[in-house]
């Protein structure tokens, strides 16, 4: 049988750096407010010129190397983002263009908004144990700060730019046991950025109600990871790593209390870069491989939720 397993993983995140003091110099909110609601302590934000592929390509140079692969190693690259570059090509088309590869393997681009790296890996999970792949880039980037309305104090104060990649290949043992993904539309009123191609607004900017999101991510991340656990057949005393999406650290502290996780056992990044939506995930797990916590062996459980709704997650052994 194959598997996929993690062979490494990079990171980036812009150069400039908004604190919750300087925003509170713009909108009417505070630090403490921020803070107490949501963990945030500052977020990154690209520059004017740098876009989702500018970043994405920085961290997709970064695995390669901690992978010590070449580019041309890889046969199938999936870009999570709800902030393409263009319309078309795909940022996945663009990025490989960048990593100067020809006549390459499928890239694509994934957009279930927060839950896009899982979904994408996911995905990559599914070429690789079919034989369709071997060796795959999955990378989940987001502009947010070009979609938000900085006048929004309820949004602009959440999130965050970045982008983390990690880099999939077959393996004769897990590597990624299981994977879970759900969407339920009906809830696409609550998140959403109300504008696109076929049905444009004025108003292209995130917009959320904020409680009734906490509400169901809360719940549905704690019914997630019992499931999860439930399919691959481990218990919660066997997850050494909670890698969760970073929306708000309330709802990933309830997450690691349904599960019985000490907070020591969960990556929390979310003060450091706020919500950076399909680069979230990519970039805790990035955080915990390099500063050494998360070590080769380990059973990592990674879950998400987002706009659509979507929710998914990825129990593997690193
Ligand atoms: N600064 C100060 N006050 C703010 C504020 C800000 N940045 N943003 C909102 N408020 C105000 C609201 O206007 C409201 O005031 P009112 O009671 O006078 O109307 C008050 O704070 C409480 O708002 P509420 O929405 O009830 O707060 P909350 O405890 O639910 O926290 C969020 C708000 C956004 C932090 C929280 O709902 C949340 O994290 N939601 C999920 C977000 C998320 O995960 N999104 C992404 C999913 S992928």
């Amino acid at each position: 049988m194959t598997f996929s397993a993690i062979l490494g993983t990079g990171r980036y995140l812009p150069q400039r750096v908004i604190t919750n003091a300087e925003l509170a110099r713009t909108v009417d909110t505070s630090d403490e407010w921020i803070r107490s609601r949501t963990g945030i302590r500052q977020r990154y934000v690209a520059a004017e010129n740098e876009s989702t592929c500018d970043m994405a390509e920085q961290a997709a140079l970064q695995a390669i190397t901690a992978s010590a692969l070449a580019p041309a190693d890889l046969d199938l690259i999936i870009v999570a983002t709800s902030t393409p570059d263009l319309i078309y090509p795909s940022t996945a088309c663009l990025l490989q263009k960048r990593l100067g590869i020809r006549n390459g393997g499928a890239a694509f681009d994934v957009q279930a908004v927060c839950s896009g790296f899982i979904y994408a890996a996911s995905i990559a999970d599914q070429f690789i144990r079919s034989g369709a792949a071997r060796r795959a880039l999955i990378v989940g980037a987001d502009a947010n700060s070009k979609i938000l309305d900085w006048t929004d104090r309820s949004t602009c104060v959440l999130f965050g730019d970045g982008a983390g990649a990690v880099i999939l290949g077959a393996a004769e043992s897990p590597g990624i046991y299981v994977t879970r993904l759900h969407a339920d539309g009906h809830y696409a009123d609550l998140l959403q950025v109300p504008s696109g191609v076929s049905r444009p607004s004025a108003d292209a900017h995130i917009r959320m109600h904020g409680s009734e999101v906490f509400k169901f991510a809360v719940n549905i991340m704690g019914e997630l990871v019992g499931e999860t656990l439930g399919v691959a057949g481990f218990d919660a005393a066997d997850v050494d790593w909670l890698i969760p999406h970073q929306a708000n650290e309330r709802i990933i502290t309830a997450t690691a209390r349904k599960l019985g996780l000490a907070l020591e056992r969960v990556i929390i990044t979310v003060g450091e870069h706020g919500n950076t939506s399909a680069a979230s995930i990519p970039l805790a797990l990035d955080t915990g491989i390099r500063d050494g916590r998360i070590k080769r062996g380990e059973l990592l459980l990674l879950e998400a939720v987002g706009g659509g709704f979507t929710w998914g997650s990825l129990l593997v052994r690193y």
